[in-house]
């Protein structure tokens, strides 16, 4: 999904750069979406000579900012970042997120939350009343019968992710498995999430309850802003 253009995700991509300022240590996301953000952070660094570091979230992030031109860091080096800026694939109406698409969603939770602000950037699609779509859960290979029993006994309808161009399973950029689990409507995110990350083997999993606003782009190239 990295090759089609999408006016909305630009829209909202583009808008979450303009929110980054001189100086600031930004976490840079994973997927089609923020992708426009770190191009145009890439842009304002050159011609605009902003002053910033970012933090990748995978190799795809971090390929895509060396060749835009955005310096990197660790969270190692600089471990409290200003802002982050990430994709989603659905979110609710109480900014709860599930993310995880792409697999990056346990680097993406780290990146997060060592940030003062998390902007999540989306299209109009992915808002949802309620959260209905597949949990990723990032897996210890492990530990994979386990988990897979243990969310059935929670409800939930696990599967183990394919990799389209490889037979065999996902492996993540931190060398472990991904689980995508339907539980039909999420109606309690936090309970989901306490109960899944009790679960030995779990990595991580892709509910993300630290989301301060949502950008939504539209076709028309203006942007939706959803704070709590
Ligand atoms: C990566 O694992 C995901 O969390 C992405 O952030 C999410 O899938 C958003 O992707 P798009 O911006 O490509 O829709």
């Amino acid at each position: 999904n990295q090759t089609k253009e999408s006016p909305e995700k630009k829209a909202a991509g583009l808008y979450a750069a303009s929110l980054v300022k001189d100086g600031d240590a930004v976490g840079l996301g994973t997927g089609s979406t923020v992708a426009y953000t770190i191009k145009e952070l890439g842009r304002r660094v050159r011609e605009e000579n902003l002053n910033i570091v970012g933090v990748v979230t995978s190799y795809q992030s971090e390929m895509i900012a060396i060749e835009a031109g955005v310096p990197l860091t660790s969270l190692a080096e600089t471990p409290k970042l200003d802002i982050a800026i990430d994709g989603a694939d659905q979110f609710d109406s109480n900014l709860f997120a599930i993310k995880g698409g792409g697999a990056a969603h346990t680097r993406e939770k780290i990146v997060s939350m060592s940030a003062d602000r998390f902007v999540v950037v989306s299209d109009p699609g992915k808002k949802s009343e309620i959260l209905t779509v597949a949990v990723p859960i990032e897996v210890m290979p492990f530990g994979r019968e386990l988990v897979t029993k243990s969310l059935k006994d929670l409800g939930g309808e696990p599967v183990l992710r394919a990799a389209a161009k490889k037979d065999g399973p996902v492996i993540t950029d931190n060398g472990n498995f991904v689980i995508d689990c339907t539980f039909g409507e999420i109606k309690t995110p936090q309970e989901l999430a306490a109960k899944i990350s009790q679960i030995p083997g779990v990595v991580e999993h892709g509910i993300f309850m630290n989301v301060d606003e949502v950008v939504i782009g539209k076709t028309d190239g203006t942007i939706e802003i959803i704070k709590l």
